[in-house]
C-alpha cells in the first residue's frame, strides 16, 4: 500500500508551469507515494458567513478530499512575493471552520516554481508560515525552489532537464521518508 498524496496546484491557469510540474510529479512511479491532485479551481471566496449547516458544495468536496489523504504536496507559483491568492483560499477553506482543520497532521512539502531566478522563494516562505499554524509537519531539507522553470518543460510536458529531474527524485524520496515518519503505522502498511 502507498502512502496518498493530494497535490495542490497554486496557480489556476490552463499553462501553469506549476501544473506542468505536478502532471510530470504524477506521471512518475514512486514506490511509496500515490499523487493525485485535487482542483483548487471551483473554490469561491472564503466568507465566514457562509460556514452554515450547509456550506458550498465545493468547499465540502474539497475538505473531503483532503481527509481522505495521508499527505499534502504544495505545488506554488510566486505572485509578488507571496502565495497566489486562489492557493491561501484553498489553504483557509481546508482550515475551516474552527476545530475542523483538514489539514491538521498531514506531513507536507512545498515545491515552488518561478520562471525567474529565485524560484519562488518568497511564496514558499510564506507558505511555510501558514502550514506552521495549520499543524502539518512540513519537509525541511531539501528544499524545492525551482527557478527558470520555463525553459524545463516542452510543449508536450517533458521535462527536458536532467539535473532537475534528479533532485525532483530525491525530494520526493525524502518526502516519502518525511511521511512515514510522520504516519502512525496503519494495519496492513
Ligand atoms: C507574477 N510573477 C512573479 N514571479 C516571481 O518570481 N515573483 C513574483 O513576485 C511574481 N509576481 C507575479 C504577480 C502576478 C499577479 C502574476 C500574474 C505573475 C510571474 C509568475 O512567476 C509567472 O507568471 C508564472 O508563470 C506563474 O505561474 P504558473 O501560472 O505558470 O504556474
Amino acid at each position: 500500500e502507498k502512502f496518498t498524496v493530494a497535490v495542490i496546484v497554486g496557480s489556476l491557469r490552463a499553462a501553469s508551469l506549476s501544473l506542468k510540474m505536478a502532471d510530470f510529479l504524477c506521471n512518475q512511479q514512486y514506490r511509496l507515494l500515490a499523487l493525485q491532485i485535487i482542483p483548487i479551481n471551483d473554490l469561491s471566496l472564503y466568507n465566514e458567513d457562509r460556514e452554515t449547516a450547509q456550506p458550498p458544495r465545493a468547499w465540502q468536496k474539497f475538505r473531503d478530499c483532503i481527509r481522505e489523504q495521508d499527505a499534502v504536496l504544495f505545488i506554488t507559483p510566486e505572485y509578488n512575493r507571496s502565495v497566489p491568492a486562489a492557493l491561501k483560499n484553498a489553504v483557509d477553506i481546508g482550515s475551516a471552520p474552527h476545530g475542523h482543520n483538514v489539514f491538521r497532521n498531514k506531513p507536507a512539502a512545498i515545491i515552488s516554481l518561478s520562471p525567474g531566478k529565485m524560484g519562488a522563494f518568497g511564496a514558499n516562505h510564506h507558505l511555510r508560515q501558514s502550514l506552521v499554524f495549520l499543524d502539518m509537519p512540513t519537509l525541511q531539507q531539501p528544499e524545492a525552489y525551482i527557478g527558470n522553470s520555463e525553459a524545463l518543460f516542452t510543449t508536450a510536458g517533458t521535462m527536458t532537464d536532467g539535473h532537475t529531474r534528479d533532485y525532483l527524485a530525491g525530494f520526493m524520496d525524502a518526502f516519502a521518508g518525511w511521511i512515514s515518519r510522520h504516519t502512525q503505522a496503519k494495519p496492513g502498511r
